[in-house]
């Protein structure tokens, strides 16, 4: 696959099919996003994949958290508090779009709160991944797991496998440090569901668009 197509077929996955990936599969999916750039090649990401019983059981607890009431115990700042307006916008018509594509209003909560519990099941998908670095590193750092965590999503669109990147995948981290090998000493930037796409699912089928490229880029010479 030509990588402007998997740029293009690169979309988020929230409803998968009942079927795993192939452990070497998996394996040589992470391992080709290993070959991502990184300050001084400093690689400052620490994956841990869930699977099988180990992925059902950290599902049980991150929502037996929510449902206890806990609040969110994001290690990091999450990127969607404190927008201004242009980006607040954004993330307004971003969660419309996908409350519409399910029938789901607005006004009616319980339904939207079903769907953001959804996060927590990994959508519904077989695997998902921890994708964390050190809690004393910094906004730079960042950029370079933001790098990696695209050249993954991107090989994995290469290789057929359907993903969704998941900053709620941070906000209730006990289970994935206490079952997943999440070092002690990092913090949880995000998490990923993946596994094969349900195509067919509305939720899977509806676009966000971008804004215009000169409002996102200025070109000088
Ligand atoms: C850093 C990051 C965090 C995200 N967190 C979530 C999330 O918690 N739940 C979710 O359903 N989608 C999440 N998304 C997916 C975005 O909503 C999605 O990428 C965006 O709307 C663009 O749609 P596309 O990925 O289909 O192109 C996240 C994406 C990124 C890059």
């Amino acid at each position: 696959m030509k990588l402007s197509e998997a740029i293009i077929q690169r979309r988020s996955i929230r409803s998968y099919l009942d079927k795993q990936v192939d452990e070497e599969l998996i394996k040589s999916i992470f391992l080709q996003a290993q070959d991502a750039p990184s300050n001084c090649n400093t690689q400052p990401w620490h994956v841990s994949v869930v699977s099988g019983a180990v992925r059902d059981e950290v599902e049980k607890r991150m929502v037996a958290e929510i449902m206890s009431g806990k609040p969110p115990a994001n290690v990091f700042k999450p990127g969607d508090k404190d927008l201004v307006e242009e980006n607040r916008k954004r993330q307004i018509d971003c969660a419309i779009a996908l409350y519409d594509s399910v029938g789901v209003k607005f006004e009616e909560k319980d339904k939207r709160q079903e769907l953001m519990l959804r996060n927590w099941q990994f959508f519904g998908a077989p695997h998902g991944a921890f994708i964390s670095m050190r809690k004393d590193m910094g906004e730079v750092n960042a950029v370079d797991v933001g790098i990696y965590v695209q050249t993954l999503m991107l090989v994995m669109a290469a290789n057929g496998v359907g993903c969704c990147p998941q900053g709620a995948l941070a906000m209730y981290p006990n289970a994935a440090y206490e079952l997943a090998g999440v070092p002690e000493d990092h913090g949880i930037l995000i998490g990923l569901s993946f596994g094969y796409a349900d195509k067919e699912a509305p939720i899977n089928n509806y676009d966000v668009g971008r804004a215009e490229l000169d409002t996102s880029v200025s070109f000088y010479s």
